[in-house]
């Protein structure tokens, strides 16, 4: 133990994991609106578990003050991605601290980075990576934020930066009100795209685990590269999405088929936070937000070779169309980094605008 009663611990044994794990109900608890996170599988993962472990070598750490635990971090070397990319870069995961407790946290980072360091990588990482990190909140402090993202509070950016970390990129959030004029400019698009050999099916027409499959081999190849990702393998996604065959997933996702191939794919979900989300009772959400009103398009890639010929617009379209069937009234396009213009051009081509804006950190250690 340090100075003002503080402490920083590798997290290892099963009871410190599940406080770990319970941190969030913590920073997030009181608000009105929040999507609280999976414990299970933030154990399993932690434990080694989780499919993707194979690919990580991990360490959670904890900050204490007199014995309370005050933030938490794991660092993570990703094999896959640095091999991908042929880098030396760490990544800060599943951080979050409480607020007034600069002292604890900026000391946790200090030491998960050097955890980082020792093991070779030349940087750290925090606010994404592939299915295990999302980025900062730049604004909309406290509302709702997008599906799978968190609306971090304001005070993380102090520490972040008392810890000497710097903004190494930004991502925006679109949202796409469906009224009958835009969805009235879609069918068009669908049949641009049919007038260049490509046709647009459902996952449910395509029968949903061929989808799967095809997503992920679609997305290896699309996301190549794309700043941020790493390749990712049929047997991890698998077990991730084929729990959603059942649901609404199936109707909203959809494949462009050229050829006789998938050429092009989009993953997207209905309004999950009547399920999902914790909403306090009495708590009317903005429609744009939430309630069972916004459906949202997670993932869009479109191959190399068939870019350019409105592949991307009409599988958008043909998602959107079907949200609007299921009486939603927004559509989240969510996740582009700033630099994206393609992506982001398809946003505003499907009558998106930016809704919400996040960062993403990193610092680069000092050479000996
Ligand atoms: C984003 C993506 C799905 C777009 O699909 P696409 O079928 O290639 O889209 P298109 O090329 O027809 O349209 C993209 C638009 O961006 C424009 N564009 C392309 N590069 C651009 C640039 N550097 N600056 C500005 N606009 C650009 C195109 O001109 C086009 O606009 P237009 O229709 O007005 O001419 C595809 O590029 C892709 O798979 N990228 C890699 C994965 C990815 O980034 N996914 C999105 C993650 S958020």
């Amino acid at each position: 133990m340090g100075a003002n009663g503080i402490s920083i611990e590798a997290v290892t044994s099963r009871d410190a994991i599940t406080e770990f794990a319970m941190l969030p109900f913590e920073v997030y608890g009181e608000r009105d609106a929040w999507w609280p996170p999976d414990i299970q599988n933030e154990i399993d993962l932690l434990s080694g578990r989780a499919p993707i472990a194979a690919h990580l070598a991990m360490m959670p750490f904890a900050a204490r003050r007199a014995g309370r635990l005050v933030a938490r971090v794991t660092a993570v070397v990703n094999f896959r991605y640095n091999q991908h990319w042929n880098e030396r870069i760490g990544q800060l995961i599943h951080f979050e601290a409480l607020a007034g407790e600069g002292e604890a946290t900026v000391a946790m980072l200090d030491e998960a980075s050097q955890w980082l360091h020792q093991r070779g990588m030349a940087a750290a990482r925090s606010g994404f990576a592939a299915f295990l990190d999302y980025p900062y909140a730049i604004d909309n402090y406290g509302g709702l934020p997008p599906f799978l993202l968190r609306n971090s509070p304001e005070y993380y950016h102090t520490y972040f930066k008392e810890a000497a970390f710097v903004t190494e990129k930004g991502m925006t959030d679109f949202t796409i009100e469906l009224t009958p004029q835009t969805l009235a400019s879609y069918p068009a698009m669908i049949d641009h795209a049919a007038r260049n050999g490509v046709r647009i099916r459902t996952w449910r027409e395509h029968g949903f685990m061929d989808a799967v499959d095809a997503w992920t081999d679609v997305t290896n190849a699309a996301f190549a590269h794309h700043w941020g990702w790493n390749p990712i393998t049929r047997e991890e996604v698998r077990p991730m999405l084929s729990g959603l065959a059942r649901t609404e997933v199936a109707d909203l996702s959809t494949l462009a088929v050229a050829d006789g191939q998938v050429v092009g794919s989009v993953f997207a979900v209905p309004d999950f936070s009547p399920r999902l989300a914790r909403v306090r009772p009495g708590v009317r959400l903005d429609p744009s937000r939430g309630g069972g009103t916004r459906g949202a398009l997670i993932n869009i890639g479109v191959i190399q070779e068939w870019r350019g010929r409105g592949v991307n617009l009409g599988m958008a379209a043909r998602s959107f169309i079907a949200m609007a069937r299921q009486r939603m009234k927004y559509a989240g396009y969510t996740l582009v980094l700033d630099e994206n213009w393609p992506s982001r051009r398809t946003a505003q081509k499907l009558g998106g605008r930016i809704s919400s804006n996040f960062i993403v950190y990193r610092r680069d250690f000092a050479v000996a």
